[in-house]
C-alpha cells in the first residue's frame, strides 16, 4: 500500500481481500462475494475507477433502504427461442449480468441470435463486462442500456436533467486477435467521473456540465451535491439521439421502466438492458469476416498519431493496457473515495480496522 498525492495505491490480493470483507456485509453468499468483488475490482483495473469500488457506499446505501437485494438471481418472464425477457429483481448487477448473459449466450449459440431484454437489474456496474463475457463466447453483441436513478443528463438544448448516463457498448470478438470492446456513456463523461473529480477536488473539462441555471460550468460539484445541475451528452445531438435510444429500448421496452421525474430520494441505480447477440459464424464467413475486419483495424491503426497523440487505439485497448499496469503495480484509490467505503463498512456493520488492515494499511 502506498500513498502519493491524495490517492492510496493498495494491491490486487489487498484491495480484494479488503473489499470482500465489504461485500459480506451485505450478507451475500461466498459466490456472490467473489462476482461483486471481481466485476468492481475489474472495473478499477481497466481504468474505470468511475464504476469500481467506489460503487460500494452507493451499494451500500441502496441495500439499507430496501432497494437491492443480495442473493437475487434472474427470473425468466418471457422465453421464446431467441427472445428471452428477464427481470434482475434489484439482484446485484454483477451477478444479474452475468446470469443473462449466460441465458442469452447459450440461446445465440443454438439459434444463431438472441434478443435479451433484461430489466430491474440493480447497477451493471461497467456494461462492457457483459460484451467481454459474450466475446468470450465468440459472440458479437451490441448493448443499449437505461439507468433509472435521479436524472443526471439533460437534453440536447435542454436546461436540466431528464435521464441518466445511458451507455452503449458493442463487443465484437475474433480469433486471432483480441475483441474490439466499444463501451461508454452517452454523456460526455459518466458520472461517477464527475464524482471522482469532486472527490479529488479537480475541475472537469468545458463542455461536459451546466449549472443549476443552465449555464455551462466545470465545477464537478453540480452532478454530485445539490444544488444540482447536468451533465451534457456527448456528441450534441447525436449523443442525444444514442442517449434517447437507450431509454426507449434498455428501458422502456426491456425493463418496462424509464426515467420520468425528478425523484433525488432514493439511492438504488436500477439498469435496463436491451442485449443483441449473434453468432457471426452463422450470418457470414468467419474467416472472411475476420480476414476483412483485420486488414481495416490495421489500416486504420496505421494512420501517424497527429500532434497530441501518442498513438491511434482501437476500442478495448486502453482498458487492456490498463489492466496490464495496475494488475502489476496496484489499484489507485483516491482518500474522499476510501474514506466513503470505511463509512459504508460500518453502516453495514463490517469491521472497518480489520478491512483497513486487510488493505494493508496500519489499524
Ligand atoms: N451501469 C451504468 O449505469 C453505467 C452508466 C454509465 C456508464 N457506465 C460505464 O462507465 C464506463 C465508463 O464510461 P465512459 O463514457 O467514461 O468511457 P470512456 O469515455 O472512457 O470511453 C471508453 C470507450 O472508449 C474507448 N477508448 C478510450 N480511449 C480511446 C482512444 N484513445 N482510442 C480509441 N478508443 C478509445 C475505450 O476502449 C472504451 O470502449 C463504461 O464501462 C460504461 O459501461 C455504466
Amino acid at each position: 500500500m502506498g500513498n502519493d498525492k491524495g490517492m492510496h495505491v493498495i494491491s490486487l490480493p489487498a484491495l480484494r481481500e479488503a473489499m470482500r470483507q465489504l461485500v459480506r456485509g451485505f450478507g451475500s453468499t461466498p459466490a456472490e462475494v467473489d462476482e461483486v468483488v471481481d466485476n468492481l475490482i475489474g472495473a478499477n483495473l481497466r481504468g474505470h475507477d468511475s464504476h469500481g469500488i467506489g460503487m460500494l457506499p452507493r451499494y451500500a446505501d441502496a441495500f439499507l433502504e430496501g432497494n437491492l437485494q443480495p442473493n437475487a438471481h434472474v427470473r425468466v418472464e418471457i422465453d421464446a427461442g431467441a427472445l428471452l425477457r428477464l427481470n434482475g429483481q434489484s439482484g446485484f448487477g454483477q451477478v444479474i449480468g452475468r446470469e443473462a448473459m449466460e441465458l442469452g449466450i447459450a440461446r445465440a449459440r443454438e439459434l444463431g441470435s438472441c434478443v435479451v431484454a433484461l430489466g430491474h437489474s440493480h447497477h451493471l456496474g461497467r456494461i462492457g463486462a457483459w460484451a467481454e463475457q459474450a466475446a468470450a463466447a465468440g459472440l458479437v453483441s451490441v448493448h443499449f442500456v437505461n439507468v433509472v436513478s435521479r436524472p443526471i443528463v439533460a437534453p440536447h438544448g435542454g436546461s436540466d436533467a431528464r435521464f441518466g448516463t445511458n451507455p452503449f457498448c458493442v463487443g465484437i470478438p475474433f480469433e486471432g486477435r483480441e475483441p474490439v470492446i466499444l463501451d461508454f456513456a452517452t454523456s460526455v463523461i459518466a458520472q461517477g467521473k464527475t464524482r471522482v473529480a469532486h472527490n479529488k477536488g479537480e475541475l472537469v473539462d468545458p463542455g461536459c456540465l451546466i449549472d443549476d441555471q443552465g449555464r455551462p460550468s466545470q465545477l464537478p460539484r453540480f452532478t454530485v451535491v445539490p444544488p444540482l445541475g447536468a451533465l451534457l451528452t456527448f456528441g450534441g445531438h447525436k449523443g442525444y439521439g444514442l442517449a434517447l435510444v437507450c431509454e426507449l429500448l434498455g428501458g422502456a421496452l426491456a425493463a418496462g421502466l424509464t426515467t420520468h421525474d425528478h425523484d433525488n430520494s432514493k439511492r438504488r441505480v436500477l439498469n435496463g438492458m436491451f442485449s443483441i447477440l449473434i453468432d457471426p459464424a452463422r450470418i457470414a464467413d468467419r474467416a472472411a469476416f475476420e480476414a476483412e475486419a483485420g486488414t481495416f483495424l490495421d489500416w486504420t491503426r496505421g494512420s501517424a498519431p497527429r500532434e497530441g497523440f501518442d498513438d491511434v487505439l482501437t476500442a478495448g485497448e486502453p482498458e487492456r493496457r490498463y489492466l496490464a499496469e495496475r494488475t502489476r503495480d496496484g489499484i489507485p484509490v483516491d482518500v474522499t473515495t476510501w474514506s466513503e467505503i470505511v463509512d459504508a463498512a460500518a453502516r453495514l456493520g463490517v469491521d472497518a480496522t480489520q478491512l483497513r488492515r486487510a488493505a494493508g494499511f496500519e489499524a
